[in-house]
């Protein structure tokens, strides 16, 4: 049901790569809530083709960008203007990748290369987006900026990496453009922390399957899905939540504040029989 939350607001929408991505359906609840906006990927994953389809569903321009780059961001951000005819009020950073997680390197043995490459892509893209967006002036007092975020940026997840640090930095940005674009213009930057969802880069994590499980019997609502996140990247989009700032919001069904759970007891009481 559409409820007309995005009404005549414009947007930009970084990170959707196929069906199953966050940004994916984020795009479509935008779509139905009546935002317009522009779509944004890195260049290589233009290759696999399925945004163009999203594209033509949302009636929407696809303009490729790296997040790395910044001449790539000021593009993304003049274009968007131009192509939506005005300054824009909402942008999905939807953007996550660890080369040493994709290629199991250990905790105790990171390539710091490609460390520095994943803290970019990950965390300090968010403030290319931003600084960008404030030396252009593209941004609508008010505009709400959200950025997906995970619960290992709190507590360790021997499984997750450097990408725990990338969260870490994630959230800690948020934090301070949010204070400083608060003051300057009104507006918001939020991170969503999301439960472990079926994505390309959720699923390349080893050992993800039993770890979905684990979230799915700890969480009293069990996982939130890719759907429900972008139902909540709507609400922070639209003028209900004006006065939410420089927040880590989780959207896990409850995991966060669980302990333990009646299930996995008796789950460990089962197998200890
Ligand atoms: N899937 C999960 O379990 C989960 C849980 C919590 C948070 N998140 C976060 O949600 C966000 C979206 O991930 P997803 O799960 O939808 O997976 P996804 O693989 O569909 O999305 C990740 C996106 O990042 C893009 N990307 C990678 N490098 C880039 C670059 N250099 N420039 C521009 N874009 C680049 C990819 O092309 C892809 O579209 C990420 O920040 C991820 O860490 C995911």
């Amino acid at each position: 049901m559409a409820y007309g939350l995005l009404k005549g607001k414009r947007g930009i929408i970084s990170g959707a790569l196929d069906e199953n991505s966050i940004a994916w359906q984020v795009a479509l609840k935008a779509k139905e809530e009546g935002a317009i906006f522009t779509l944004t990927n890195a260049p290589i994953a233009m290759r696999m083709g399925a945004i163009n389809n999203l594209a033509e569903q949302c009636d929407a321009q696809i303009i490729p960008a790296d997040a790395t780059s910044v001449e790539d961001i000021e593009n993304l951000f003049s274009k968007s203007t131009e192509i939506l005819g005005g300054k824009i009020d909402f942008v999905l950073h939807s953007i996550g990748m660890s080369l040493n997680v994709r290629k199991n390197k250990e905790y105790g043995d990171l390539n710091y290369e490609w460390m520095q490459k994943g803290l970019d892509i990950s965390a300090i893209s968010l403030h290319k987006f931003l600084q960008v967006a404030e030396k252009q002036d593209a941004l609508n007092e008010w505009a709400s900026v959200v950025a997906l975020s995970y619960i290992a940026a709190q507590r360790t997840y021997s499984f997750y990496g450097d990408m725990a640090e990338a969260k870490a930095m994630l959230e800690s940005i948020a934090r301070s453009y949010g204070y400083r674009y608060g003051k300057a213009k009104n507006v918001r930057v939020n991170t969503i922390s999301q439960s472990p969802t079926v994505t390309k880069a959720g699923s390349g994590i080893e050992g993800f399957d039993a770890f979905y499980e684990f979230a799915q019997k700890m969480s009293p609502l069990g996982n939130a899905k890719a759907e429900d996140c972008a139902n909540y990247a709507i609400s922070m989009f639209s003028d209900l939540t004006r006065y939410v700032t420089m927040q880590n919001l989780y959207h896990d069904g409850g995991y966060s504040a669980t302990g333990i759970s009646e299930d996995l007891v008796q789950m460990i009481q089962q197998q200890n029989q």
